[in-house]
This record gives structure tokens, C-alpha cells and sequence, in this order.
């Protein structure tokens, strides 16, 4: 018995120790932890509980069938973050550059199998050198199923990747199938094709940063959500997440107690915004007024940054908040801003967390540059992923909701469960001065014409009322009551029943 219990022990000794010290001192030296060093800091102490530890590959080719490291190059299993339970894999990057083999694909297969059966969330800590090239097409299927495993499992069970080393070729895509991507700064990157290719097709001349690094990703390309400084900050920072999604589709929200009063009034809202209507106010301040203790988890921050998206709590209980940035191009809509918006209601709308919108939109982005990039098709991304949204909207209106962009913004009209708007709301077709340029245009050289024109316009239109005298807006609130206002809505909206007509799926405007 003692010497089987030695046998177990030695074997899994041999997996911990991955491809070697002088790997995981490689590794080390790059500023990077180890698969499993990851582990411990993702997931609460002692709460891993691995499998597949003595899994190897079957590959006789180029000398492989020598090369056996137990685990195959991922180390997988299930544990739990703050007492809740998270099916997670972890690449490792000292056993053959972490590449995947078919062996390393079923590992990751059978936890999310596992997750989408259980109904738990599913953490990837991706460090690979792509496909395991010894293996060939047997790689490549690996990588096909896991694809289809994302695909499954996408509005099921939440999926977050972290990228944590290279993900480059096809490999890019089973993280981009995930709903949020949190990326390392500088040890990290992710692109379909590495800068030498790049150079020997387009004679290019670019770093792996430059080409896919995590600040690229999170400034210009929005494939990745977060951009952390390091291993250990983007893991807190998938704890933190965490903390506000659902294990599933099928399971209630977490709450966490919370000793901030939901009738909390700030009176500093009744003044927050400017007399001037082209004054800009920082829309964070908002949320961060509105919210439990002030604690707001923003997906990317860093992009599209005219809307802000995001994580709170208010009573305890997630919310998904939305809401127009007047400090970033007056807060307008454009393609960055309604693809990011769309993404992040699609996925509330997926796992029940209701959501929150704050409106303070001039309309959509004019110019060749939004037009010709495809505005119409990406506008209406937010369009449609607010309409067929079934869960709990509040629509705060702040200041201004101009044109087709009050439509989008969670409006009465597109089911909006609880519209409120604040006395200094602007609802209407357009700013005043551009509405008088178009209905006065024959007066233009009448400067004192158009000033008066300009006056009477903004007394009917630069304020709530119109909308609220037709139902438009649900009440006329006071700034200071805003939390309160919302705290009792998600209250009564609880229970909310409300189903779309039975279809096999939409088709969403791609
Ligand atoms: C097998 C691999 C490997 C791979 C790395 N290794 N990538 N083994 N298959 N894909 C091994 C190396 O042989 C080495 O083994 C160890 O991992 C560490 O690699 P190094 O090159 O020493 O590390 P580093 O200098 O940090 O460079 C990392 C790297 C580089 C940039 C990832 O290894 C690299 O370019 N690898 C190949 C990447 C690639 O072309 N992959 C296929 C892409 S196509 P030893 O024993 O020396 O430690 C693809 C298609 C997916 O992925 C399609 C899905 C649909």
C-alpha cells in the first residue's frame, strides 16, 4: 500500500514540477508565474482540487513518444472564488510552451463539460505556443473542439480568459469567444498572424507589443477588456469580476451585504451638471454616487471611452450600468461606443443582471469616417441588443437625448421598464442651435431671428416635460434621489416577467 501511495506521490510530484526548474525559473525570469502559482492566487486557499493530473500525450512523432510530462502542458480542475464555485484551466508554458495537444484540448473539454453540467463559471489562464507542432491535425481538432466548447457554453455559464503569455494563430480565437479578455501588460500578446509574417506579407515592421500587446488591445482593437501591470493584479482582478456575475444563466445573482443606505441621498448630484450645456461633468461621478460604497468594476475603460460600461451594486445585488461619458467627444455615439455598449448589455441580458442606463448623448458620430466604417450597422448593435434585452432597464436621462441616440438609449419605447429623467433632460430631435439652423435656414442672415428662434426652441424642447406629458419619461425625479429611485425600481422589477417570441435565434446586425 505505502509503496503504491509513493507511486501516486512521485507521479504527482513529476506533474508539479511541469517541464522543469530551469523552466520555471525561464518563466520566472520573465516576470510570469507558473500554471499553477496562478492557481493559487486566482482561486481561495486550498480550494483547487485538480484532475486529469497524470493525463500525457499520444504523439509518436519527432521523438515525442519519449517526451511524456504528466498533465500535458494544462493544468485543470474546479475551486472556488469567495466560497463559489469556478471551473478553471491553466496553460503551462515549462511543458512544451504550453502548446495543444488533442490530450491538452480534452482536458480543457471535460472542465468545461463539467462547468456547462454544473452550472459554474469557466476561467482560462492562457500561456501557449499554439498548436504542439509535433502533432499536426490532431492539434488542430483539439483546438476545433474547444472552440465548439466555447460556443456551447457562451450565454450558460460566464467565460473569462486571461492572457498571461503568447496566444497567437487560430488559438486567438477561443479566447475572443469568451465574454471578457484581461490581458498582461508586456508578457502577454494576441494576433492571427506574429510579426514576421506580417513582415514577410505587407513588409510591416512591428513589435509583438506594437502588433497585439495588452495596451493595444485595450485602446485601439477592444479584443481585450482589462489591461493588468502583472500575473498577480490580473488575477485579483478576475476575482473582483467574478464577484458580480451569476455561476450561470440558471442561477441568482451574488450578493454581498452592504451597510450603504438604498435611500442614500446626494445632494451633490442636484448640481453636478453645468449651466452651460456644452460644459462637459465627469459621468463616474454619477455612477460612483449611485452605486454600493462607491465601488464600480469598469470593462473597458480604456476604449470607446465616450460610454462607459461597467459593474455596481446597488442593495447588494449587480447591476450592469451603461452610461453616455459627456468628458470623452461630448459623450456622442459612434461605431467604438455601440459595439462596446452592445457587448456588455448582450451579456447582462444573458445572465439576468439588470441594467442601468445613464443618458447624456448629443446623437450619433457625423462623418465619412463613421459612415464609411459601417455607423449604421454598428449603431444598430445597441439598437438591437437593448431592444430584445428582457431584463430589468432603468433609464436615468441626465441631460441631453438627442435624435435616433435617445431611441438607442434604452428607451420607453424599447421596453424600458423605469424611465426617469432629471429637470435639466434636453429631449429632443436635435441641439437647439442646429434644429433652428435647418427650420430657419432662410432667416441665417438674421442673426437676431435666429437667437430668438434658438430661445424658443430650447424653452419647448431643453427640457423633460414634453416627453413626460406623453409618457415618455416615467416621473421627473430630482437628481439627489437618484439611488434611492433606482434601489426601489430593481426592487419592484425583481420579479419581472417578460419573453421574447420564440425564434431558433436572432440575427443580430454583424
Ligand atoms: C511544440 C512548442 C511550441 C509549439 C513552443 N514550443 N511552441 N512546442 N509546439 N507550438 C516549445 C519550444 O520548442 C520550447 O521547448 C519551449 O516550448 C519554449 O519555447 P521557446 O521558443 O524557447 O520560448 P520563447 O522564446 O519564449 O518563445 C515562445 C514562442 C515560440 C514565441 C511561443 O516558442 C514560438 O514561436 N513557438 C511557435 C509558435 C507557433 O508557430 N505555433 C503554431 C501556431 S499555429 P524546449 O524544450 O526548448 O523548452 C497555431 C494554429 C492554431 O497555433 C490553429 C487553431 C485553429
Amino acid at each position: 500500500m505505502s509503496a503504491n501511495i509513493a507511486e501516486m506521490e512521485r507521479r504527482r510530484e513529476a506533474a508539479r514540477m511541469g517541464g522543469g526548474q530551469k523552466r520555471i525559473d525561464a518563466q520566472h525570469a520573465k516576470g510570469k508565474l507558473t500554471a499553477r502559482e496562478r492557481l493559487d492566487v486566482l482561486l481561495d486557499e486550498d480550494s483547487f482540487e485538480e484532475l486529469d493530473t497524470y493525463v500525457e500525450h499520444d504523439c509518436v512523432d519527432f521523438g515525442m513518444e519519449s517526451q511524456k510530462i504528466p498533465g500535458d502542458g494544462v493544468v485543470t480542475g474546479s475551486g472556488t472564488i469567495n466560497g463559489r464555485l469556478v471551473y478553471v484551466f491553466s496553460q503551462d508554458f515549462t511543458v512544451f510552451g504550453g502548446s495543444l495537444s488533442k490530450r491538452h484540448a480534452e482536458k480543457i473539454c471535460k472542465v468545461m463539460d463539467m462547468a456547462m453540467r454544473v452550472g459554474a463559471p469557466v476561467i482560462g489562464l492562457n500561456d501557449s505556443g499554439g498548436a504542439r507542432i509535433q502533432e499536426g491535425v490532431a492539434s488542430l481538432g483539439g483546438y476545433a473542439e474547444v472552440f465548439q466548447a466555447n460556443v456551447l457554453a457562451s450565454g450558460v455559464v460566464p467565460q473569462l480568459s486571461l492572457i498571461m503569455g503568447p496566444c497567437a494563430g487560430g488559438a486567438v480565437y477561443s479566447p475572443a469567444m469568451t465574454d471578457f479578455i484581461f490581458m498582461v501588460k508586456d508578457s502577454s500578446y494576441m494576433f492571427v498572424t506574429g510579426p514576421e509574417v506580417v513582415k514577410t506579407v505587407t513588409n510591416e515592421e512591428v513589435t509583438q507589443e506594437e502588433l497585439g500587446g495588452a495596451v493595444v488591445h485595450t485602446t485601439k482593437t477592444s479584443v481585450a477588456d482589462l489591461a493588468l501591470e502583472n500575473d498577480i493584479e490580473a488575477l485579483l482582478a478576475a476575482r473582483d469580476l467574478m464577484g458580480f456575475l451569476p455561476a450561470s444563466n440558471q442561477s441568482e445573482l451574488p450578493e454581498l451585504p452592504t451597510t450603504d443606505p438604498w435611500d442614500r441621498m446626494e445632494d451633490s448630484l442636484d448640481t453636478i451638471i453645468p449651466a452651460n450645456a456644452n460644459m462637459p461633468y465627469d459621468m463616474h461621478e454619477v455612477i460612483a454616487k449611485v452605486v454600493d460604497e462607491g465601488t464600480f468594476f469598469e470593462i473597458q475603460p480604456e476604449h470607446g471611452a465616450n460610454i462607459i460600461t461597467g459593474f455596481g451594486r446597488i442593495e447588494g445585488r449587480p447591476v450592469g450600468f451603461v452610461a453616455n461619458q459627456p468628458m470623452v467627444l461630448a459623450g456622442v455615439l459612434d461605431i467604438n461606443a455601440s459595439r462596446k455598449a452592445a457587448r456588455f448589455v448582450r451579456f447582462c441580458d444573458a445572465f439576468s443582471i439588470p441594467i442601468v442606463t445613464l443618458v447624456d448623448v448629443p446623437g450619433f458620430l457625423p462623418g465619412t469616417a463613421q459612415e464609411h466604417n459601417g455607423i449604421i450597422k454598428h449603431g444598430a448593435k445597441l439598437l438591437f441588443a437593448y431592444a430584445e434585452a428582457t431584463v430589468p432597464k432603468i433609464t436615468v436621462i441626465t441631460r441631453k437625448a438627442y435624435g435616433g441616440a435617445y431611441d438607442v438609449m434604452a428607451s420607453k419605447h424599447l421596453r424600458g421598464d423605469l424611465n426617469y429623467a432629471w429637470p435639466t433632460a434636453e429631449i429632443a430631435v436635435m441641439g437647439a442651435k442646429g434644429a433652428v439652423e435647418i427650420i430657419f435656414r432662410k432667416d441665417r442672415d438674421d442673426p437676431e431671428k435666429i437667437a430668438e428662434k434658438t430661445k424658443e426652441y430650447e424653452d419647448r424642447f431643453a427640457n423633460p416635460f414634453v416627453a413626460a406629458s406623453r409618457g415618455y419619461i416615467d416621473e421627473v425625479i430630482y437628481p439627489h434621489s437618484t439611488r434611492k429611485r433606482i434601489a426601489l425600481g430593481l426592487r419592484k422589477l425583481a420579479n419581472k416577467q417578460l419573453e421574447n417570441p420564440w425564434k431558433k435565434h436572432d440575427n443580430l446586425p454583424l
